[in-house]
């Protein structure tokens, strides 16, 4: 009980220290874009939260795990609507939901959009109401009016907690405002591999961008904050590309690109999370020498075996399709990360420990 009052206080301080830290200095802004010292060393995140499919869902088993921040990663509400007052009206009854307002109060919640709350499925750039539905976004999740987050398109933003040897940062991407439309494979009827799930192919059209360039040159500047964890948190898979989803296998070039500039900015203790799939798996490649983690965890509300059967070749250990979501456990004293997925009632079903010692480039 004493840690969890200890850590409440911690967070209403970090909460006050959110807003104060922005600094007008530029090359500070770039350094302290939403900067708390207050260290963190539990961070649970989630995706795919439908409640009127499942109106309780992950919550308790969430909120069992009292996290410092939880991350919603995409698909938070099903919008899916031009009409702005809709997706208000769901966002609102996502907001007054009893399983949030207690996570809200008892953690420090980041979000970013996936499709649907964007706005429209596998959508991207063409969403004819996407200014009007990150502004609805912004709202919703209390973005302070002076927000850097304010002044450019899209919903992409950073954040770092704690102080020097304690320093973990967030980088939250935006994989669908500026998404450009991608191709779907054609498959002749009963051609379909059973283990290929969904519709995409890799595009070999290197004009076609998932992050958009200004947001590249954003996280270019976000990979040179230092610090001593680092997370990028993506709505959609980063790493598991086999499956025909929604992915950024994709966009090839962007992937490659994602990895060629961890090599540069030399992004050590470094992952990935991701949601989306309705299903729970760790994915692992090594990028020229660097084992890069993607730790998925998707369906707070309704999850997909057959999904869950899907290709992955870079799969570490099962795939796990029921409902899940993910925490990341940081140990700074002994250097490492622990990783779980949890289910329903709280239970591990998956977990992985990576040393810090490992996330380093070879
Ligand atoms: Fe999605």
């Amino acid at each position: 009980m004493m840690n969890y009052i200890l850590r409440m206080t911690v967070l209403g301080l970090c909460g006050l220290a959110m807003t104060a830290c922005v600094s007008p200095n530029s090359a500070d802004r770039i350094r302290s874009e939403n900067h708390s010292d207050g260290s963190i060393a539990r961070i649970a995140f989630g995706a795919c939260n439908n409640p009127r499919i499942d109106p309780v869902g992950m919550y308790p088993a969430i909120l069992g795990e009292q996290p410092d921040v939880f991350i919603f990663l995409g698909d938070n509400i099903y919008g899916d609507t031009q009409d702005m007052k809709v997706l208000q009206a769901k966002y609102a009854k996502f907001g007054a939901g009893a399983g949030y307002q207690k996570l809200q109060a008892t953690s420090q919640v980041l979000a970013t959009w996936d499709d649907h709350d964007f706005g429209t499925n596998d959508g991207g750039n063409n969403y004819p109401m996407r200014k009007e539905s990150e502004q609805i976004f912004l709202d919703f999740y209390k973005e302070p009016q002076d927000s850097i987050r304010r002044q450019r398109p899209g919903i992409y933003s950073a954040h770092t907690f704690g102080t020097a040897g304690e320093t973990c940062q967030i980088i939250l991407l935006d994989t669908r405002y500026f998404r450009d439309e991608l191709p779907k494979a054609r498959y002749e009827e009963g051609e379909k591999p059973k283990d290929i799930v969904g519709w995409y192919q890799p595009t070999q059209d290197t004009s076609l961008t998932l992050l958009g360039e200004a947001q590249w040159q954003w996280l270019e500047q976000q990979l040179q904050v230092p610090a001593d964890f680092r997370i990028i948190a993506s709505s959609i898979q980063m790493l598991s590309v086999e499956k025909g989803m929604e992915n950024w296998g994709n966009v090839p070039h962007e992937q490659q690109r994602l990895f060629r500039l961890l090599k540069e900015s030399n992004a050590k203790q470094t992952m990935v999370i991701s949601g989306d799939v309705h299903f729970a798996e760790l994915s692992k490649v090594d990028i020229g020498g660097y084992p890069l983690y993607d730790l998925t965890s998707s369906g707070m509300t309704h999850a997909n075996r057959n999904w869950a059967k899907a290709k992955n070749s870079i799969r570490v250990g099962k795939s796990f399709a029921q409902l899940n979501a993910g925490v990341i456990d940081i140990d700074w004293n002994a250097q490492q990360v622990v990783l779980r997925v949890i289910d329903q009632d709280g239970k591990t079903a998956l977990q992985h420990t990576i040393p810090f010692a490992e996330l380093q480039f070879k």
